[in-house]
């Protein structure tokens, strides 16, 4: 139907050599992500859950359940666990790891790819919340067990990044977690690198000292963190608790 509506519109853009296209966003704070539509068919032809087709295709067999254990272990949640939240979900993989290992009351999404919302609406106890892409602002202080984002800074613009971190650190509550991967220098080897300059990645580094240090006025210590795969490297991730 939008494409059907873009039709006609971009006819009387076309001499101005502008188009509409479905699904992107011209805002500065927004990244694109995978057409919902697209991956879900190519999942269904290969037969396979669409989590574990995408970690096969973009990651490796098996990393999305593998991180959220390294995750949850060192999260060391309270039992029991009422609310987790996570900003960019996508297709919903990491979210259904975790909803199937600590059982949320409520799951709130923030994502603004707004084609992947009919599947994320329907995991167990899922809340849609409004994204602006770049605040919960829907979530009150201090009122999540975990707050969580995967394979998302490592590519949002650093104050894409550090307005998240912030806000992390506001609506995690005392005993809760707060966990994201980034592109550490730890991610940086000759080979890494050296193809993110060949293919021109869009990949954002982020400083990890620098990351530590604003969580930790923030009152959040690092508890620990886990590499996991991002072709054609990996990415950290970091687990903080609120004491
Ligand atoms: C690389 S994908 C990762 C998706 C999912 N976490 C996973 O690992 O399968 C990044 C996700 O962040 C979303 N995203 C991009 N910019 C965002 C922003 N400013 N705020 C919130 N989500 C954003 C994208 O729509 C996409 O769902």
């Amino acid at each position: 139907m939008r494409s059907m509506l873009a039709k006609p519109v971009n006819d009387v853009l076309r001499p101005l050599h502008v188009q509409i296209v479905a699904g992107t966003s011209s805002d500065p704070a927004v990244k694109g992500f995978l057409p919902a539509r697209k991956a879900i068919a190519a999942a269904n032809k290969a037969g396979m859950p669409l989590g574990a087709y995408l970690d096969q295709t973009y990651a490796k067999p098996g990393a999305t359940p593998d991180t959220v254990r390294a995750m949850l272990k060192l999260a060391d949640l309270p039992e029991p666990c009422e609310a987790v939240c996570e900003i960019g979900a996508g297709s919903g993989r990491f979210a259904e790891e975790v909803i199937a290992a600590v059982h949320p009351a409520r799951y709130e999404i923030y994502e603004t790819a707004r084609d992947w919302w009919p599947r994320l609406s329907e995991l167990p106890n899922a809340v849609m919340r409004k994204a602006d892409g770049r605040t919960v602002a829907e979530t009150p202080d201090r009122s999540v067990d975990l707050v969580h984002a995967q394979k998302v800074f490592v590519y949002t613009e650093f104050f894409v990044t550090a307005g998240y971190l912030e806000e992390m650190a506001r609506v995690v509550r005392p005993g809760g977690a707060v966990a994201f991967d980034i592109l550490s220098e730890d991610c940086m080897d000759e080979a890494t690198v050296r193809e993110w300059i060949r293919i021109s990645s869009f990949y954002r580094p982020t400083p990890r000292a620098w990351v530590v240090q604003f969580m930790k006025d923030r009152g959040l210590t690092l508890a620990g963190s886990h590499f996991s795969p991002l072709p054609p490297g990996t990415a950290e991730l970091l687990v903080f608790r609120r004491g």
